[in-house]
Formats: C-alpha cells, sequence, structure tokens
C-alpha cells in the first residue's frame, strides 16, 4: 500500500465534494490502486490548518458544510502559512480549489508556486494559475522533476484533454471550438423559454455551478481562460488571457435569442481556436450555431468541445454536468495518476 500525503486549498462546493469522494472509494483506491490517501494540511479563506495523522474528513466535512471556518478547528495554527506548513508536514500532491482571480492568478498561483517549490505534484481546478502563467509552472515543476495535472479546469468532469494527450499520437490539433461554461449555457436556455436571466442564474449559484465571481462567467473569462488551458494543452502553443478576445452574454435580449431561433439557430458563447495559416487566433463571443448542429444540441447543463485534428479526423466531446461532483471526480483523478505514475503520470 503506497501512502499519499495531501495537501487541499479551497473547501467550498469543489473541494468538499472531493473530500467526500475520498470517504466514498477509500476501500476501491486501496484495494485496486494500491493507494491509502490522507489529508494533512487544509486552507480557506481563513487560513491553515494541519494534521501529522491526517483529518477525520468526515468531521472535517461536517465542520465545513455547516458554514465554518478552519479557524473554529482544533488543527488550526493562527499565523501559519502554506510554505511553513508544507516545510513541516509530509504531503506529496497539492490539490488546488480556490477561487478565481484572473488579475493576479492569487491565492491559486502562489499556491501553486509554494506547492512546486516544495517537491509536490499539483492537481488544479482552479484555472487562474495556468491562464496567466502557465510556462513558469511547467518550468518549476521540471526543475523539482514533479507532474501538473488540471483536467478539473477544463469543462469539469471531461476527460478530454486527457485523451488527446495520451491518445491522439502523432496527431496535430487544427483547430478546436467548443461551449465550455454551462453557467452561461444554462441561462441562455433559461432566457429563450422566458425565464429571468437573474433567476436562472440564482439557479446555477445555489447548484454550485457559477464561479463565486459570476461576472467571470457572464463576461465570458470562465471560457476564454478554458481556451488558453487547451490551447496550451493540446494545440502546441503558450499563449496567455492576454491573447484571446473575449465577449460574454451580458448585453444578449431575449429577443436576440428568439430571432435565432426564427432563423433556425440558437444563441451560444462559443470558443474558437482557430488556425489561419502558421498562425492561431484565439475568440469567445455569443455565436448563433444550428439547431440541429453538435454545439446546437449542447443543452443548457452540458459542456462540448469539437477537435479537428489532421490524422485522428474531427472529434464530438460533451458532458452533463449540474453540480460539481464530476469536477472533484477529475481532481480525484488527477491525484490517482500522480500518486501511481508520478510525474510520467502528467501525461
Ligand atoms: N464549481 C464548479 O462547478 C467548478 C468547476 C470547475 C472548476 N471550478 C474551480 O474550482 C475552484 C473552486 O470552486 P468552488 O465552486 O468550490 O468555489 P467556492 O465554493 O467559492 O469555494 C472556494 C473555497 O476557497 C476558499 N478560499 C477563499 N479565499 C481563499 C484564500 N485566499 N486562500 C485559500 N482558500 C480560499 C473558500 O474559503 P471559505 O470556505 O472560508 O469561504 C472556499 O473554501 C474555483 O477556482 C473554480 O473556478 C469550479
Amino acid at each position: 500500500m503506497k501512502r499519499v500525503g495531501l495537501a487541499l486549498v479551497g473547501l467550498g462546493n469543489v473541494g468538499r465534494r472531493f473530500l467526500r469522494l475520498l470517504i466514498e472509494h477509500d476501500d476501491t483506491l486501496r484495494e485496486k490502486y494500491g493507494l491509502a490517501f490522507s489529508v494533512h494540511c487544509v486552507v480557506d479563506s481563513s487560513g491553515v490548518a494541519v494534521s501529522d495523522d491526517g483529518f477525520d474528513l468526515a468531521h472535517l466535512l461536517e465542520h465545513k458544510g455547516c458554514g465554518l471556518k478552519l479557524r473554529e478547528l482544533r488543527e488550526f495554527d493562527e499565523g501559519l502559512t502554506l510554505a511553513v506548513a508544507l516545510d513541516n508536514v509530509q504531503c506529496d500532491i497539492l490539490l488546488e480549489a480556490s477561487p478565481v482571480d484572473l488579475n493576479t492568478g492569487n491565492p491559486g498561483l502562489s499556491n501553486c508556486r509554494t506547492a512546486l517549490e516544495h517537491g509536490l505534484h499539483l492537481v488544479l481546478a482552479n484555472k487562474a494559475p495556468l491562464a496567466l502563467a502557465q510556462a513558469e509552472l511547467d518550468r518549476l515543476a521540471a526543475d523539482t522533476d514533479v507532474g501538473i495535472l488540471y483536467s478539473a479546469t477544463f469543462c469539469g468532469g471531461l476527460p478530454v484533454l486527457n485523451i488527446v494527450r495520451r491518445d491522439m499520437v502523432c496527431g496535430k490539433i487544427l483547430g478546436f471550438r467548443g461551449i465550455f461554461n454551462s453557467t452561461t449555457n444554462f441561462i441562455l436556455e433559461e432566457m429563450l423559454k422566458g425565464r429571468s436571466y437573474a433567476d436562472a442564474l440564482r439557479e446555477t449559484q445555489e447548484r454550485g455551478i457559477a464561479e463565486a465571481d459570476p461576472s467571470l462567467d457572464i463576461g465570458g473569462w470562465d471560457t476564454a481562460a478554458k481556451l488558453v488551458i487547451a490551447a496550451n494543452s493540446i494545440a502546441d502553443t503558450m499563449i496567455t488571457l492576454a491573447d484571446v478576445s473575449v465577449s460574454g452574454i451580458e448585453d444578449v435580449q431575449p429577443d436576440r435569442l428568439q430571432q435565432c431561433r426564427r432563423e433556425g439557430s440558437v444563441l451560444k458563447l462559443v470558443a474558437t481556436a482557430k488556425r489561419i495559416d502558421a498562425e492561431w487566433r484565439f475568440q469567445v463571443e455569443p455565436t448563433p450555431v444550428p439547431i440541429a448542429s453538435f454545439l446546437g444540441s449542447c443543452s443548457g447543463w452540458e459542456m462540448a468541445i469539437e477537435i479537428q485534428s489532421d490524422i485522428y479526423g474531427k472529434s464530438f466531446h460533451k458532458l452533463w454536468e449540474r453540480e460539481p461532483v464530476p469536477t472533484a471526480a477529475s481532481m480525484l483523478r488527477d491525484a490517482v495518476h500522480l500518486a501511481t505514475m508520478g510525474r510520467q503520470g502528467s501525461l
């Protein structure tokens, strides 16, 4: 049995579901994968708590599920930083699920640097560090010979980045486009049915799908961050958010949705990566697509991508995710891959 120590930053919608999966699948992880995970360091907005023996996950979940902060926990250490915590407890992997900040990247970016400098593998649900600084993080990981996996950052549970990187051997990606944000996809679908924008947004928030700052969804920035991550992961580019032209759905009115419908199309927030000669163009914008097309048939809680490659044809991938269990499951699979294969597990 291999013992694997985890540090988890962010105990919100995603982080708590990840902990629940660890509890529910403990037997499978031991029997099928030979892995005994324990959590030794946790971080929320109040600070850092550590446990040498590993936290009682059911107790931790109950504590956070009641809306309490880590500072009210016995293991909390006032003023402790993540760096000092990682100096003192044995962790192998840091999982980052704190809120996105696409201006500074923090707290996620500085947490990633700290983890990599301490020789920990990294699993990300938070898109900001990759959207702003993937090249730097890749260098740091190479320096300390650790891996970074981030399948949870791209369309929740959809394992498409892993599939392309692992299975499209020798393939070249010629272009891709898709619907990468279910909050906006759901809102547009509901507005077409006559529901108010505010009411539909509220439902995505209640289900834990919307970003903590929903203007990231509505303004197209969450989609753009995923476009950057996908491009850098599968299209041999190394871009940042600054390379993407972005417009969101904030100005979309119900009459425009109805007009598209009358013309046989449906308005979607579409991300496009297009290669024109040797140049790539990256764009996010509300776009009418034919109702009967792959993207046109992508319903509210779905996210989807179509990928054109040279030798693997055109492939279509989509996921239905109405609450973030599949996102948490993506973090679990990434942790398992890194724990079993080390840096090689990062594809
Ligand atoms: N929800 C989804 O469907 C989904 C899907 C894919 C990816 N993601 C990504 O996953 C991440 C987490 O999303 P979520 O929905 O779980 O968010 P959330 O419910 O808002 O939870 C965020 C967690 O981060 C903690 N936090 C806030 N500021 C912090 C800081 N400065 N340092 C450390 N921790 C801090 C919060 O602490 P408190 O508990 O004290 O408030 C909370 O535990 C985000 O980056 C998001 O983009 C989410």
